[in-house]
């Protein structure tokens, strides 16, 4: 299929109407013209890529800061790698396709040039960087995240996955969920990036099947690993890495001692013993969070990490309980309070386990806040988890956690 062709396609979709306001604006635009831009416009925006506007390298390609002569918007130019995607069709429709994406929680993808053999994507620029950046190897002057703005950002990024594979039609496999894959804008507001890009990857290249095919080591669900077969929950599993990850500040791969280590091979031990939650905190977070906070968010990324696809938990059963966690925010002047009132820990991993399940209607919840619970506990931790239970035993009743 020709270039033009496309853009007949595209403007079929009427993409441009559909982007809303924030895209750059060009006075001579029809308004079924899709969202490109021009190489030339590209060069200017970053300088003719020069170093100095140079953000970050990836597995597509190089990644610069740049602003739009037209309109003076900053923007992030993800300047492909030529292997693998010259003449491919399919992926500027789906480009095309990704622009029309819009959520909070999303990173817009403004539009892209396809001049040549040149291939960009113009996307919106993040400020604060990527989560990976905010919790590994971080220099002494800049601050650890908090556990607050750690469930904010689980949360954030849980809904944006939610959003592809719930809402968008057809529905969106990310495929490579990472930490490296979740912007910050102002106020640490998460978005995912690159969604639905993966596949478009060169998959000749030994060197590449790891990252673009096979997802990024560490992260890659085991059926996927195995086989191949992919699926949403193969992204459910990688979200559990991430959630690993925001509560320990480990990385999901870790090769400073030599030898890769995962970080789920690492807890494993910890996850199948809830009176040693504790011991996978960062050290960063210095104690400064709620217990029976910190447990549930354990147990939720267990339930994430589940061995078999299944048994994992959709998306939005993952928001339900994460937005639960946000609400039970950490106060270090009232810090044990909900702890004491002992009113939060029904959580169903390990031993701990009520007979009963959910607290919901034995208890008549009055506030806002107990009604979050009641929604987060039947979700996640009442009907989701003993159902879960049931399955795993079923399956595999010498590994009930199937961890
Ligand atoms: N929209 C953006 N705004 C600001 N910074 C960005 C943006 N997109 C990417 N970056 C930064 O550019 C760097 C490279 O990003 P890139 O997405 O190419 O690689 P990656 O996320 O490490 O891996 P992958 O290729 O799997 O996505 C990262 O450090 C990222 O933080
Ligand atoms: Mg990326």
């Amino acid at each position: 299929m020709e270039i033009v062709e496309l853009i007949a396609l595209a403007s079929k979709f009427n993409v441009e109407s559909r982007l809303g306001s924030s895209p750059p604006k060009d006075e001579s635009d029809n308004p079924n013209k899709p969202p490109t831009f021009t190489y030339r416009e590209l060069a200017t925006a970053t300088r003719n890529f020069r170093e100095e506007s140079f953000i970050g390298e990836g597995g597509f390609g190089l990644v610069y800061k740049g602003k739009l002569e037209s309109t003076g918007q900053v923007v992030a130019v993800k300047k492909l790698n030529h292997s693998g995607l010259q003449g491919d069709p399919e992926f500027l429709v789906e480009v095309l396709m990704l622009t029309l994406m819009r959520h909070p929680n999303l990173v817009t993808l403004f539009g892209y040039c396809a001049e040549g053999n040149q291939r960009l994507l113009v996307y919106e620029y993040m400020p604060l960087g990527s989560l990976e950046d905010h919790l590994h190897d971080i220099p002494p002057d800049k601050e650890p995240l908090d556990w607050n703005t750690r469930m904010m950002i689980a949360a954030g990024a849980a809904k944006g996955l939610e959003f592809l594979h719930h809402q968008a039609q057809p529905p969106v496999i990310y495929r490579d969920l990472k930490s490296a894959n979740i912007l910050l804008g102002e106020g640490f507001h998460p978005k995912l990036s690159d969604f639905g890009l993966a596949k478009f990857g060169p998959s000749g290249d030994k060197s590449h099947v790891s990252t673009r095919v096979m997802g990024t080591q560490g992260y890659c669900a085991p059926e996927y690993a195995s086989s191949g077969k992919l699926t949403i929950k193969s992204d459910i599993y990688s979200f559990g890495v991430v959630l690993l990850e925001l509560i320990t500040g480990r990385r999901a791969l870790d090769d400073s001692h030599g030898r890769d280590r995962q970080i789920v091979e690492w807890a494993r031990p910890i996850l199948k013993d809830r009176t040693r939650f504790v011991q996978l905190a960062d050290p960063l977070l210095r104690g400064q969070f709620s217990e029976s906070v910190f447990k549930k968010a354990v147990d939720v990324a267990i339930l994430c990490l589940q061995e078999k696809a299944n048994n994992r938990p959709s998306m939005q059963d993952v928001v339900a309980a994460l937005n639960y966690l946000v609400s039970r925010k950490y106060d270090p002047n009232k810090a044990n309070k909900a702890d004491i009132k002992g009113t939060d820990d029904h959580s169903p991993s390990g031993s701990t386990i009520s007979n009963t399940g959910s607290p919901i209607g034995t208890t008549m919840l009055n506030t806002g806040l107990d009604r979050d619970q009641a929604v987060a506990e039947a979700r996640m931790w009442g009907e989701t988890w003993r159902e879960k239970q049931r399955q795993s035993s079923h399956d595999s009743p010498e590994s009930p956690d199937g961890l």
